[in-house]
């Protein structure tokens, strides 16, 4: 199963990611997490992508597809994978194709998970995720059975960086300008699927079992 996750930030994709990664056993690829990995172990490539993540700002799309092309040819991505975060452009895209294209393959669903701007400022101001494996979660929605503590491996929660109002705004901004896009070239090539993901953090992942089948 070959699966892009879509939406807007704090659609969800994390959360539901974690989920549907455990059910079909596919690794979970988040660029956003792979960014934070680098940038709290002060590799060349985190130093570079911090200048980027700080502001709310799309790491360039060189460094990214490279990563991309990397991560994908290793041996545990041979029966799926379930990206969350990319593609974020058009080109992030189109080399997805191309490198899928290249392995003999290509993608069975774009998932969007749709979420109107009114949700996102208290999902994101809320979040705490976790050091260790990345799991998200939510103060009020949905917290961690011992604060501070994540409920999937022990590791420790805290609150991301660009959890903040005014890199959320910016995030926002971006995401219409530049990702948005992908929902209608995903569509296209009927490829496009979608969810509900104002429901609870259940009844989204059952919708998604809907969709990728049982
Ligand atoms: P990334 O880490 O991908 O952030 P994002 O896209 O902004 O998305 P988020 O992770 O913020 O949201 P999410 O949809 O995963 O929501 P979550 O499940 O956590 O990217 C960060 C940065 O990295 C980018 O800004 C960019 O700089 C860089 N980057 C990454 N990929 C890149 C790329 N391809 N190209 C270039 N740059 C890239 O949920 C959010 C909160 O809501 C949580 O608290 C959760 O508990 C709660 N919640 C979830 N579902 C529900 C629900 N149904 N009801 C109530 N609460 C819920
Ligand atoms: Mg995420
Ligand atoms: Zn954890």
């Amino acid at each position: 199963m070959k699966i892009v996750l879509l939406g807007p930030p704090g659609a969800g994709k994390g959360t539901q990611a974690k989920s549907i990664s455990n059910k079909y056993s596919v690794p979970h690829i988040s660029t956003g997490d792979i960014f934070r990995y680098n940038i709290s172990n002060g590799t060349p490539l985190g130093i570079e992508a911090k200048k980027y993540l700080d502001k709310g700002h799309l790491v360039p799309d060189e460094l990214t597809i490279d990563i991309i092309k990397d991560r994908l040819k290793q041996d545990d991505c041979k029966n799926g994978f379930l990206l969350d975060g990319y593609p974020r452009t058009v080109n992030q895209a189109e080399a997805l194709e191309t490198l899928l294209e290249g392995l003999g393959t290509k993608l069975d669903t774009a998932l969007l998970i749709k979420v109107p701007k009114s949700f996102i400022i208290d999902r994101m101001t809320g979040r705490r995720v976790c050091k260790a494996c990345g799991a998200s979660y939510h103060v009020q929605f949905n917290p961690t059975k011992t604060e501070g503590v994540c409920d999937l491996c022990g590791g420790e929660t805290y609150q991301r960086a660009d959890d903040n109002e005014a890199t959320v705004s910016e995030r926002l901004e971006i995401y219409d300008a530049q990702t948005q896009p992908l929902i209608e070239y995903y569509s296209n090539k009927n490829l496009l699927t979608e969810v509900d993901g104002t429901q609870t953090i259940e009844k989204v992942f059952e919708d998604i079992v809907d969709i990728l089948g049982a």
